[in-house]
């Protein structure tokens, strides 16, 4: 028996120096793809896999917007209601969280995401924990932490949502120096954060969902630096293996890193045509670009 995953920690605390100037007010996480912020694809997914508690790592300017965003704005839903909207109406209250649903801690500098993640260690104690970058987003169905939390009944440990990557990218990611692999799960013997792509044990790399055993912060606690001087999560799970199975699993779905500019704006045209009333005249538009 596995223990039911209820917390799910979103580090939003980066600089996200690659979307300056949009990001020199808001977090990263509030730029919208389509018709909804970064955050709220991730919280629908966290959800649907059956989360109950909502853990963001952020800083206090990041946590008042994210806090507006989730929690009811009366005045907004009141001039809707009047106004017979009810479809926005409708939109706009599923976005609201419950105060006790939500919780904020702070992550003064951006030392890392293996900092970030610990920063959140009271809150998440001694159960095992559900981990989303919100940058990384996802296009699956089921959603990317729902088809996570199935491995992680069958495997216990920590289970993290893998995919293979071009060789001279592995300086991007967290590489699995891989022990078994069936296609679709694979354990590892190691993991290493950013290799170059000659020194690469594979190919195949940790995207940003994690499922992970609090073990984990006994690593973290330590606070030892890694790849690029920061403190990261990748050494900290690696440190476990052995002592707590770990299994990748490569999720059906389709990724988008909307932390890069191309990325990004992939996701706009995907999930723009996907929930777009007007898909045909969008895709004939995107056409005269291209
Ligand atoms: P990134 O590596 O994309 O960094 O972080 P960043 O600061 O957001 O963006 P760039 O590279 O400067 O453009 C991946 C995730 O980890 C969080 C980020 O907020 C993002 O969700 N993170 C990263 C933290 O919360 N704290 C950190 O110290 C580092």
């Amino acid at each position: 028996m596995t223990t039911p995953i209820t917390k799910v920690v979103f580090p939003v605390a980066g600089l996200g120096t690659r979307f300056l100037p949009a990001t020199k007010a808001i977090a990263k996480e509030m730029l919208p793809v389509a018709d909804q912020p970064l955050i709220q694809y991730a919280v629908q997914e966290a959800l649907e896999a059956g989360i109950e508690e909502f853990i963001f790592v952020t800083n206090p300017t990041n946590e008042r917007i994210l806090k507006a965003h989730f929690e009811a704005n009366e005045d907004l839903e009141a001039t809707l209601a009047e106004r017979g909207k009810t479809a926005e109406l409708k939109v706009v209250t599923e976005t609201t969280l419950a105060d006790n649903q939500v919780k904020f801690c702070y992550q003064d500098q951006p030392l890392g995401l293996g900092h970030a993640v610990w920063c959140a260690r009271e809150f998440v104690a001694h159960e095992p924990f559900a981990v989303i970058l919100p940058d990384d987003l996802i296009m699956a169905a089921p959603g990317c932490l729902k088809q996570m939390m199935d491995a992680h009944t069958k495997y216990g440990g920590n289970v993290v949502a893998v995919e293979d990557v071009p060789r001279e990218l592995t300086n991007r990611y967290g590489i699995l120096d891989v022990d078994q692999d069936d296609g679709k799960v694979a354990s590892a013997k190691g993991l290493v954060e950013k290799p170059a792509p000659e020194e690469a044990p594979s190919t195949l790399s940790i995207i940003g969902r994690y499922i992970l055993d609090a073990q984990v912060f006994a690593h973290l606690d330590k606070k030892m630096t890694g790849a690029g001087g920061e403190i990261q999560l990748t050494d900290a799970i690696a440190a476990t293996i052995g002592d707590v199975a770990f299994h990748g699993l490569r999720f059906d779905g389709q990724r988008f890193d909307c932390g890069s500019m191309n990325g990004f704006v992939e996701a706009n045209v995907a999930f723009g045509l996907k929930r777009s009333n007007h898909p045909d005249e969008l895709r004939s538009v995107l056409k005269n670009h291209i």
